[in-house]
């Protein structure tokens, strides 16, 4: 008796109203054959009912063909179900888990990638022992960034926000995740406040909302005398940081200065989440979150070099 075959199927399990169509269209064009369902409004509370259903049916030779996608924009929302999604499994019902709250954190991968290209490019070497300071990093973007470079020994890393317990808050859970002290909060409402967190920063990234513009030209100036390289995630003008086009990748903003835009970010963010697709169709579990996207951007850094 010839064995039964599975169809791969991907779980869009989305926090929002409406999940993205962005995360399912790319799935559909990369993966062969797929089946999506996806579930929209999703609660931590529904998650038993729905991972429960995915993870028995197919039997444990089936279950490796069923993945999840968690979706949705509040991250407190994300990564509760997330937890509850880890909670339900159980060798041998384990599946493949991709996380990438609206984009957020291929985003943050691609931009710590990109950074790292160019102080690479400049001979500068890697990000350990560079000061980094990443603007408005308080969202999604922003604290998946900040992580990923404090965990790759940046001497210090700077998370500004406008309010500075904000900031606190995401500096503490850093700091207790990576047992580390190197993430420190800081307030910057005012441009000279943004100044002040660029001071002695080796790397700027700017995280924050579309059409918010963080660090004026004439202030990357006047305090960012040891800025290297720029980063901005902010595709939608005004952007992030003045003068910085989006379509920049690694040349200079002004003399000595040398930035990374929006879109060649996007570019990367979207060859990354193929890739992460990719490879959690090809495992069998494991939560793909934005430690595998770093993972993957880096590898492809290494092999384009
Ligand atoms: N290419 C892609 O696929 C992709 C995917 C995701 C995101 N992105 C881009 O990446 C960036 C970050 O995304 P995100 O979702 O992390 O951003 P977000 O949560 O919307 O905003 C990040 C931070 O910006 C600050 N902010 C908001 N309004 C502001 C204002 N009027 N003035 C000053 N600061 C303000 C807030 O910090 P405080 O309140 O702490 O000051 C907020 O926490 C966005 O520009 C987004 O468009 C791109």
């Amino acid at each position: 008796m010839s064995e039964q075959r599975f169809k791969p199927v991907f779980i869009f399990i989305d926090t929002d109203k409406h999940a993205s169509p962005f995360d399912i269209l790319m799935t559909i064009d990369l993966v062969p054959d797929v089946m999506v369902l996806k579930y929209e409004n999703v609660t931590p509370e529904d998650v038993e009912k729905i991972v429960y259903d995915a993870l028995f049916p197919r039997g444990p030779k089936g279950v490796k063909f069923t993945k999840i996608f968690v979706n949705g924009s509040n991250l407190e929302v994300v990564n509760a179900v997330v937890e509850k999604i880890k909670k339900c499994m159980f060798p041998p019902f384990e599946l493949a888990v991709i996380v990438d709250p609206r984009g957020s954190y291929t985003t943050a991968s691609a931009a710590v990638v990109k950074t790292l290209e160019v102080t690479q490019k400049l001979g500068l070497g890697v990000i350990e022992g560079k000061n980094v300071t990443v603007l408005a990093g308080t969202g999604p973007v922003g604290i998946a960034a900040t992580w990923l470079y404090a965990a790759e020994k940046a001497a210090k890393v700077v998370v500004t926000s406008r309010d500075f317990a904000k900031a606190q808050k995401i500096a503490s859970k850093i700091n207790d995740e990576l047992k580390t002290d190197v993430v420190k909060p800081f307030q910057a409402r005012a441009s000279e406040e943004v100044g002040k967190a660029i001071e002695d920063a080796d790397i700027v990234l700017a995280t924050g909302a579309p059409g918010v513009q963080l660090l004026p030209l004439n202030t990357l100036k006047t305090y960012g005398k040891r800025v290297k390289v720029v980063a901005d995630c902010n595709a939608v003008p005004p952007y992030g940081i003045e003068g910085l086009d989006p379509k920049l990748d690694g040349k200079e903003v002004v003399p000595g200065v040398y930035g990374v835009g929006a879109l060649a970010i996007g570019t990367l963010k979207n060859k990354i989440e193929a890739e992460l697709i990719k490879k959690a169709l090809q495992e069998r579990k494991g939560i793909f979150d934005f430690r595998a996207a770093y993972e993957i951007g880096k590898a492809m850094l290494s092999t384009t070099k």
